[in-house]
């Protein structure tokens, strides 16, 4: 019996640790659910500088030629989480989401964590320190 609970302890925190791990995969959450609007290769939507005719911004690219790395960390995850109507306020229209409801906080990280590895060191060195004056 004891060797039956210690079993069925160690199932349940490995599929714990599974489950952990493919909530953690950014790679393939950016893919399943940013890539769409900011591009496979995180490029973004083409003229993204220019306003689009509804008055709204293209998607920006996530890679360094792009200013997702002119943010802090926390300025980031609230933008992705609440969408960025919602952080600019006043009544500021966007076409990016928020995904609050549909991802958990870990899993916005992980995907934050993903875009970051993608940028050189210059522009990691650069969105660190935003982060640390946030
Ligand atoms: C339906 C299209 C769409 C999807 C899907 C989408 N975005 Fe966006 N995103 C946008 C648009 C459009 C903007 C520019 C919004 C603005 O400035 O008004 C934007 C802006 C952003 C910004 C601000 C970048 C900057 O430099 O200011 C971040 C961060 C961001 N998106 C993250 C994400 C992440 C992470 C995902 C996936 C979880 C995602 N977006 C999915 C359309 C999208």
């Amino acid at each position: 019996m004891k060797g039956l609970i210690a079993l069925a302890a160690t199932l349940a925190s490995w599929a714990q640790a599974v489950a952990a791990e493919e909530g953690m995969d950014g790679a393939a959450l950016y893919q399943q659910n940013c890539a769409s609007c900011h591009g496979t290769e995180l490029q973004g939507q083409p003229d993204w500088r220019s306003l689009g005719p509804d008055g709204r911004l293209p998607a920006p690219p996530h890679d360094a030629t792009g200013h997702t790395w002119h943010h802090g960390d926390d300025i980031l995850f609230r933008i992705t989480r609440d969408g960025t109507a919602a952080v600019v306020g006043g009544g500021y229209e966007s076409d990016m989401p928020g995904f609050g409801d549909s991802l958990r906080d870990a899993e916005i990280r992980a995907i934050l964590d993903y875009i970051k590895s993608t940028w050189p060191e210059r522009e990691r060195a650069y969105q660190r320190e935003r982060t640390q004056q946030e």
